[in-house]
């Protein structure tokens, strides 16, 4: 811990001076927080003409504050963006080397009625499918390290 010490006092002090990495940073959440809000602005002002079913009409429907509401949307991006692309890409790579399952997964989607325009409920008959990408995802996890750090907090619930 000791070792890590003036690395903390770098960036603490660059972010102080707003300079290198720190001002980046500043710059690309400012870019994320503001590409975010204007998702949510378009939201609201359409929410009465669209049927309103997706998630983010959900939330601002349930009356949460807009901020908390910013939050979800972002963590919900940074969460699935790199975990399913990593998963997707690990599933498409090992189909490559393995013909013969590639082939039994194209079989059993072009099985499925309308497979040209495929939705969410037809995911539930693709079994085969779904071996595939948890083995893919057993041999290769797409989050491999997820450190966590506790804060210092009074009480954990129990
Ligand atoms: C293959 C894809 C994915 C994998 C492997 C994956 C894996 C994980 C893992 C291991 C965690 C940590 C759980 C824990 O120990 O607390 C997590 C948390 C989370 N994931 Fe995913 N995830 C995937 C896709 C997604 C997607 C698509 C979303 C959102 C649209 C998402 C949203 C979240 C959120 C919000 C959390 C935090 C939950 C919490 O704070 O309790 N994930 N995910």
């Amino acid at each position: 811990m000791w070792g890590a010490a003036p690395v903390f006092a770098v960036w603490r002090l660059k972010r102080a001076l707003n300079v290198g990495l720190e001002k980046e940073l500043k710059e690309a959440v400012k870019l994320v927080c503001g590409s975010v809000n204007e998702m949510i602005w378009s939201k609201e002002e359409s929410m009465d003409s669209d049927s309103g079913n997706d998630l983010l009409s959900k939330f601002l429907k349930a009356g949460l504050d807009v901020e908390l509401v910013r939050n979800m949307v972002i963590s919900f991006l940074m969460a699935g963006t790199d975990s399913t692309s990593a998963a997707v890409t690990w599933l498409l790579w090992l189909l490559t080397g393995h013909r013969k399952i590639e082939k039994q997964v194209v079989d059993e989607v072009t099985s499925i009625k309308n497979s040209e325009q495929l939705g969410f409920d037809d995911l539930k008959g693709m079994n085969f499918m779904k071996a595939c990408l948890c083995e893919s995802m057993r041999l290769y996890p797409p989050l491999v390290l997820l450190p966590v750090v506790l804060s210092p907090m009074k009480h954990i619930c129990y």
